[in-house]
């Protein structure tokens, strides 16, 4: 039985946005990771933001959600905790988490009834995110990055046509590329999420995995990633059935999510099957 079984502590080593904040935006797009701050500019913003009002849809057919109206901030929603209005009529998002991609507008109004002082102004988020979804019995490690963009009627053509492109990159700079098969990325889109998944063998550990996505072949956001490993094994029970013979290991798990989520290790239990 000389089964060796991996530590696996996946560190957010560094959730980097290259150009956090309002920085990011590029026309009417900004990009960033989850987790950041971003501010969303009312580019048409008045001096006084008592006539700002900022609305939000997430799909083309979903009904607008009014998140400030006339300066003042809504409370109905349920994220209005993370919601502020900058003094510049910017919407402020703390913590951006998976559900606030989508269409932001800002309209400024000339009281409750009165007209649109100028034309709108329209923001469009894009939340990049990486998660670790699979640790297999092959003691590999599957990251899946992620970015989320308004479904609007067709995503892939919008995607296509604003040239936004995610891809991972390795501790070198290098673009992984599917040819490269011993690093098994597969891609897929749909509800306009896009993802890129890597597959990392115990080789690969103690290396920065770095998803980066860009935006008219300009980086925007990236998230990097460190996998560290080490030898330590914790067989916690060995039982023998019938056939195959079941083999539980206890794989302890320690994610580490950079600032933002707690130290706590995650243990993980996963059955391996031995012929
Ligand atoms: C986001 O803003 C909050 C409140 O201002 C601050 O405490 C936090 O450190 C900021 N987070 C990041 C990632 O900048
Ligand atoms: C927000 O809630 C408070 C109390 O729950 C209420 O007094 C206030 O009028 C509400 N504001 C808006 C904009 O709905
Ligand atoms: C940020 O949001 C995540 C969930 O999306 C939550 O687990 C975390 O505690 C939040 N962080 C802060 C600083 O509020
Ligand atoms: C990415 O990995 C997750 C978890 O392993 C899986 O559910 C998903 O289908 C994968 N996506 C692609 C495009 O391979």
């Amino acid at each position: 039985m000389a089964d060796t079984c991996h530590l696996f502590l996946l560190g957010l080593a560094i959730l980097s946005s290259l150009l956090a904040g309002t920085s990011g935006v590029d026309d009417a797009h900004v990009f960033i990771s989850s987790g950041e701050n971003v501010s969303l500019p009312c580019n048409n913003a008045l001096h006084d933001c008592t006539s700002t009002t900022w609305n939000y849809n997430r799909f083309s057919h979903s009904a607008a959600v009014e998140l400030i109206n006339l300066g003042i901030k809504m409370n109905d929603t349920e994220r209005h905790e993370r919601l502020s209005l900058g003094s510049d009529c910017s919407l402020n998002i703390n913590n951006i988490s998976t559900e606030d991609y989508g269409s932001y507008i800002c309209q400024q109004w000339t009281g409750e009834n009165g007209p649109k002082q100028r034309p709108d102004a329209h923001v469009y988020l894009h939340v990049l995110h990486v998660s670790q979804t699979e640790i297999s019995a092959g003691l590999s490690v599957t990251l899946s990055c992620q970015l989320y963009s308004y479904a609007g009627v067709s995503c892939d053509d919008w995607i296509q046509s604003e040239r936004i492109e995610l891809f991972w990159v390795n501790q070198a700079g290098v673009k992984l590329t599917r040819s490269d098969s011993r690093y098994q990325i597969s891609s897929s889109s749909g509800h306009c999420i896009i993802t890129q998944n890597i597959t990392l063998l115990n080789e690969d550990h103690n290396r920065e995995w770095r998803c980066e996505v860009s935006h008219r072949d300009q980086v925007k956001t990236s998230v990097t990633y460190t996998v560290k490993s080490s030898v330590i094994v914790i067989i916690v029970e060995f039982a023998v059935f019938a056939a195959p013979t079941v083999i539980l290991l206890q794989i302890i798990c320690a994610r580490r999510a950079g600032r933002k989520d707690s130290q706590h290790p995650e243990e993980i239990e996963i059955n391996t099957i031995l012929e």
